[in-house]
């Protein structure tokens, strides 16, 4: 037992909501997310095919994927002062302010006791769609699958990998 395990023990007798908590899950990818822009992976990943790393450059390198800054927008759209992006960004831009980014809503999130890194699935040879489904047929972005810890033990079962507590929990 680690400091994790003891202390989430002592939340869920503590407090009764702890079981309440749980089982809603609140760290669920979440289904109606609405984005400040309309942004359709189905015209851009499918559509006009630009490759998912094209915009999140990171999931091989990092720890976390990342939304693309709006200067990737910009190399195909024009920046907002010089027009390209205006139109779609009108709704919540302050245009007194040319340099903005777009506040991007989460879709996906895990909860801080979960160690989860793209670098290793990525470097194994997963398609992003095997988490994410497929996304390029998406004009808003929706989860297709439940990523809950059962999920992730099914396929480290069926791949061989880790089935170590502690290297997916701190
Ligand atoms: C093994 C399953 C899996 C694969 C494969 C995978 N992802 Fe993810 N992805 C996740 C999980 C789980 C999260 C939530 C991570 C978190 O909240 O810390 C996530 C989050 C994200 C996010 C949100 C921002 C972030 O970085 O947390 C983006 C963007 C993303 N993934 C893109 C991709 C792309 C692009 C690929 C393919 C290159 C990919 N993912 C492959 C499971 C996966
Ligand atoms: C590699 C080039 C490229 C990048 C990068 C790019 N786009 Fe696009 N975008 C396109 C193309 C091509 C279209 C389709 C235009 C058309 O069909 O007339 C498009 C269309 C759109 C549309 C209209 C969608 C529709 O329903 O027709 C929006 C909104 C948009 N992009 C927003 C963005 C945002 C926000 C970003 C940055 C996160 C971005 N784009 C990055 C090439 C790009
Ligand atoms: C032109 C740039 C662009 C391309 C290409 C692109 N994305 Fe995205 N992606 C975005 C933007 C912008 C967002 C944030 C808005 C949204 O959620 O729709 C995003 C969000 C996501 C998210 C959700 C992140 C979160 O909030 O948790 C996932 C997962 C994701 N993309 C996966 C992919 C995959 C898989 C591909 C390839 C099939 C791909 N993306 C191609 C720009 C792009
Ligand atoms: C579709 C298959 C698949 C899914 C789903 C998946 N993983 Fe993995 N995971 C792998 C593979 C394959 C590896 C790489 C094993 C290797 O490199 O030896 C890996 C490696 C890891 C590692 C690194 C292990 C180490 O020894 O360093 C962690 C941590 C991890 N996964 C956490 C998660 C978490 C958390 C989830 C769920 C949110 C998840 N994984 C979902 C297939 C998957
Ligand atoms: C491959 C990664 C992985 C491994 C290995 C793993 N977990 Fe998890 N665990 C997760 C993820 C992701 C969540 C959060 C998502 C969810 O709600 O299931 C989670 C959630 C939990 C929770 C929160 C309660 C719940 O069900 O929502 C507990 C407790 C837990 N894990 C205990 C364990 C124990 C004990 C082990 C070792 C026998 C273990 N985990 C191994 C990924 C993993």
């Amino acid at each position: 037992m680690n400091r994790f395990f003891l202390g989430l023990a002592a939340v869920l007798l503590v407090s009764g909501l702890g079981v309440v908590a749980f089982s809603q899950r609140p760290w669920l990818p979440l289904e109606n997310v609405e984005q400040p822009v309309p942004f359709s992976h189905r015209v851009h990943a499918g559509v006009n095919k630009i490759p998912c790393q094209y915009c999140h450059e990171y999931a091989r390198r990092s720890r976390t994927s990342g939304v693309p800054p709006v200067q990737r927008c910009v190399g195909c759209h024009g920046s907002a002062v010089s027009g390209g992006l205006l139109p779609i960004t009108r709704p919540w831009a302050d245009h007194g302010h040319p340099s903005f980014e777009i506040r991007w809503n989460r879709v996906y999130t895990l909860p801080d006791f979960v160690k989860f890194t793209h670098r290793p699935h990525i470097n194994a040879g997963l398609a992003c769609q095997t988490c994410h489904g497929p996304v390029e047929t998406m004009d808003r972005l929706v989860p297709v699958y439940e990523i809950n810890m059962g999920f992730c033990l099914d396929c480290h079962n069926k791949r061989g990998a880790t089935q170590d507590c502690e290297v997916c929990h701190h």
